[in-house]
């Protein structure tokens, strides 16, 4: 039987399917993508947050499968963890046409279902994983936005308060970044550490 949070997050991702009206439908449709909720523990203490699904998850419906997918499932493992033990998502839910980075008026539209999820899911630990997904978040939780690069937040972790008590964000690049760059894979493995640091105090 599906618990509570499960059936709630179901009920996220069929309403998705029917997004109709989502600026990335008609794309969707014509390609024969399917929305892209998100996968994991509906329990799970840590959720995972990228930008928008590529053409690899867009076919299959299923976040981080791609080469960015294989670097985060190694990344995941090298602490510890596989995917089952945490969520991943994202903050568009649809594919981008060519993979461009979304507009405002789709992270606006996509928000209210991130928002959603957040909150059957209650997670304790946020792991962000690129420039979008840390200021959704920022935004999300009311911390100061503007100015706040990666470049200088990475290695840390900030402490905010959701609904449900207090969190803690660890802001991270995005595997993609870390594909074809030796010294930015090094950062995201050494900023991985951090994050099992913080799941071992939080967690
Ligand atoms: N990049 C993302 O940000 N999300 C995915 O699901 C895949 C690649």
């Amino acid at each position: 039987m599906q618990s509570s949070r499960q059936s709630q997050l179901q009920a996220i991702a069929d309403s998705l399917r029917q997004l109709s009206d989502s600026p990335l439908y008609a794309y969707r449709v014509e390609h024969n993508y399917a929305p892209v909720a998100g996968e994991g523990d509906a329990h799970a203490s840590i959720m995972l947050i990228g930008e928008a699904p590529g053409e690899w998850e867009a076919k299959s419906g299923r976040p981080f499968v791609g080469a960015s997918g294989r670097l985060l499932d190694s990344l995941l493992q090298s602490i510890g963890f596989q995917r089952s033990d945490v969520f991943i998502t994202n903050v568009v839910k649809d594919r981008p046409p060519e993979n461009r980075a979304p507009t405002t008026a789709e992270i606006q539209f996509y928000a209210p279902f991130l928002r959603q999820q957040i909150v059957v899911i209650q997670p304790r630990i946020f792991a962000t994983l690129g420039r979008f997904a840390m200021e959704f978040l920022f935004g999300f939780f009311g911390l100061p936005v503007k100015g706040q690069k990666i470049s200088k937040l990475h290695g840390t972790h900030l402490e905010a308060e959701a609904s449900y008590g207090k969190v803690t964000i660890v802001p991270l690049y995005h595997p993609a970044v870390a594909l074809y760059n030796t010294a930015q894979r090094e950062t995201l493995e050494t900023d991985f550490r951090l994050l099992k640091q913080v799941m071992e105090e939080v967690g």
